[in-house]
């Protein structure tokens, strides 16, 4: 069984990264509801945020999941100001807890410094060290450039064999433990 407690906060040069809280609805509301941020983004209806209190309701379930060890979900913070500017989180573990995916976004005035490549970096090295994981998988549309360049850019491969049934348009890309 995964040991997520107490929650595993990262540090990079520039970054903090923390469990999130229910003061940080309205940065998750504009983050989740941004239609430039969430343009390659398919949820279905039922996990679609449409106002404060579904951000709310989000963050509680979110949190409770973290509380039960079954997912990893950070806000990401510019070191020392409190302010969510992006989330990072493993999720959909495998039963054996030796793979898990990775999903990320960031709010739009802070695109293209570098930011999720090196938050990206905290939490590979936080599952591969600490959760033991042997594998971590990441789902991204094929036309967000950003998303697969940082993916690659962080030695994940393409795997091409595989296919996102409920979405054909997602790329299935993968990092194993080395
Ligand atoms: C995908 C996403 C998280 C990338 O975040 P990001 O912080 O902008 O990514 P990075 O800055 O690390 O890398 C992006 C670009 O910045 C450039 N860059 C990296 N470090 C930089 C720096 N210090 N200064 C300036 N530019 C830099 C990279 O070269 C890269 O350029 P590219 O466009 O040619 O690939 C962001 O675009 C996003 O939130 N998108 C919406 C949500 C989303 O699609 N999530 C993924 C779902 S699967």
């Amino acid at each position: 069984m995964m040991k997520l407690q107490p929650f595993p906060e990262l540090n990079s040069e520039r970054l903090h990264l923390r469990k999130l809280k229910l003061s940080d609805c309205d940065e998750i509301f504009e983050i989740r509801t941004n239609q430039i941020i969430n343009q390659y983004i398919f949820r279905p209806k039922n996990r679609q945020i449409v106002d404060k209190d579904g951000a709310v309701n989000f963050i509680q379930s979110i949190n409770e999941k973290v509380d039960k060890n079954q997912v990893v979900f950070w806000s990401i913070n510019l070191k020392k100001i409190e302010k969510t500017i992006g989330t990072i989180c493993l999720w959909n573990f495998s039963s054996d807890n030796s793979t898990a995916e990775v999903g990320y976004d960031l709010s739009l005035e802070y695109h293209q410094k570098g930011i999720m490549h090196e938050a990206l970096c905290c939490v590979i090295e936080f599952g591969f060290n600490e959760l033991s994981l042997r594998k971590i998988t990441a789902y991204t549309h094929r036309e967000n450039k950003s998303s697969c360049e940082l993916l690659k850019r962080n030695n994940f491969v393409l795997n091409e064999n595989e296919r996102d049934n409920s979405n054909p348009n997602n790329l299935i890309f993968e990092l194993n433990k080395t």
